[in-house]
């Protein structure tokens, strides 16, 4: 890859970033900051998108318009397969919009009308190469598989269990799915990296607050250790 895009939402998923990479230049767009620069001596343009499906969509696209020819994703997320702790790693096999809903019409839990795509495929070259960097630095916590995005924050153990139950989600977010989108229409390769702040149940809330920056550390871990071989 010649240009590398990063995307975190929130300042704890970016602001290792803004430490370790060598600033080369920066614009604005949509109201978006796009830092331009160079990670070990790769070139690559990272951002911080805010939080959603809408802010994760537009970010996306402004950053493959910069020229960027692959998207990583780094940040937390709420743990949804039952084998996963706080800490944990996910790395995006594919990724689902769990609130879209149009079962009323005879629409798959998940599916875009009228289109055959809506479980987006993860580029299987960078999903192996983030499931062996995250294997490497944290030996038996990682799980390859489906990254679950909505525009909602998952704390109760019932929602969950029927994110696991009914879509196999690894793990519940409220970006990936939709960068996930934006680069399928795009014809760009993606993952999405995430460690676990929480288990989307009654306490997430609580320990969202205490643990999403010990994630961050972990997820920029594994962005730093694929950057050198991509
Ligand atoms: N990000 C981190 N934890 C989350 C959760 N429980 N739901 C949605 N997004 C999250």
């Amino acid at each position: 890859y010649r240009k590398i895009g990063i995307i975190g939402a929130m300042v704890e998923e970016v602001e290792l970033l803004h430490k370790h990479v060598e600033k080369t230049g920066a614009f604005v767009k949509a109201g978006i900051e796009y830092t331009e620069g160079l990670f070990q001596g790769r070139q690559v343009v990272f951002c911080k998108s805010g939080v959603g499906k809408v802010n994760a969509a537009v970010c996306t696209q402004l950053l493959i318009e910069a020229g960027v020819d692959c998207v990583l994703f780094t940040g937390v997320a709420g743990a949804v397969a039952p084998s996963l702790n706080i800490g944990d790693i996910v790395v995006s096999t594919s990724c689902l919009q769990h609130d879209m809903d149009v079962t009323p019409l005879g629409f798959a839990r998940g599916q875009i009308p009228y289109q055959d795509t809506w479980d987006f495929q993860a580029d299987p070259a960078l999903v192996e190469l983030a499931g062996s960097v995250s294997e490497q630095l944290f030996p038996g916590r990682t799980l390859k598989g489906k990254v679950l995005s909505g525009d909602q924050f998952v704390a109760s153990r019932d929602t969950v269990r029927a994110l696991y139950e009914e879509l196999n989600g690894a793990c519940t977010e409220m970006e990936g799915a939709s960068l996930a989108q934006v680069c399928h229409m795009n014809g760009i390769p993606y993952v999405v990296i995430r460690a676990m702040s929480d288990k989307a149940d009654g306490s997430a809330h609580v320990n969202f607050a205490e643990f999403t920056v010990q994630a961050s550390i972990n997820s920029h871990a594994i962005i730093e250790g694929m950057i050198k071989q991509l």
